[in-house]
């Protein structure tokens, strides 16, 4: 099985977390699976950016990403050239690590 390691998180993973998942599980179930609460405040429907990640290893593992994420992922901050919506995003049969940005826009419009 893949693994996958989460970059340290200062509020959702202070000291990161590795853990296998299977291939066909979307990155943000198995990280949740996993005690990572990364944010989805649309239910993973595609419909929101707070469940927005970096993936640094195993990008190109992944199915691509559809044009209505891609379009909501114009909208994410911090956007990268590696950025997926976990969500939406399968994992395939590499291992990933992924990186959850600093903030979700959710929380950028909380606090300003
Ligand atoms: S949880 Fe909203 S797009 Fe993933």
């Amino acid at each position: 099985m893949p693994q996958v390691v989460v970059l340290p998180h200062e509020e959702l993973c202070p000291e990161g977390a590795v853990f296998e998942a299977e291939a066909g599980v979307t990155v943000c179930d198995a990280a949740l699976a996993n005690g990572v609460e990364i944010e989805h405040a649309c239910e993973k429907s595609c419909a929101c950016t707070t469940c927005h990640v970096v993936v640094r290893e195993g990008f190109d593992s992944m199915e691509e990403a559809d044009e209505l994420e891609e379009d909501l992922l114009d909208k994410a901050w911090g956007l990268e050239p590696e950025s997926r919506l976990s969500c939406q995003s399968l994992i395939g049969d590499k291992d990933l690590v992924v990186e959850i940005p600093k903030y979700t826009l959710n929380q950028v419009s909380e606090k300003h």
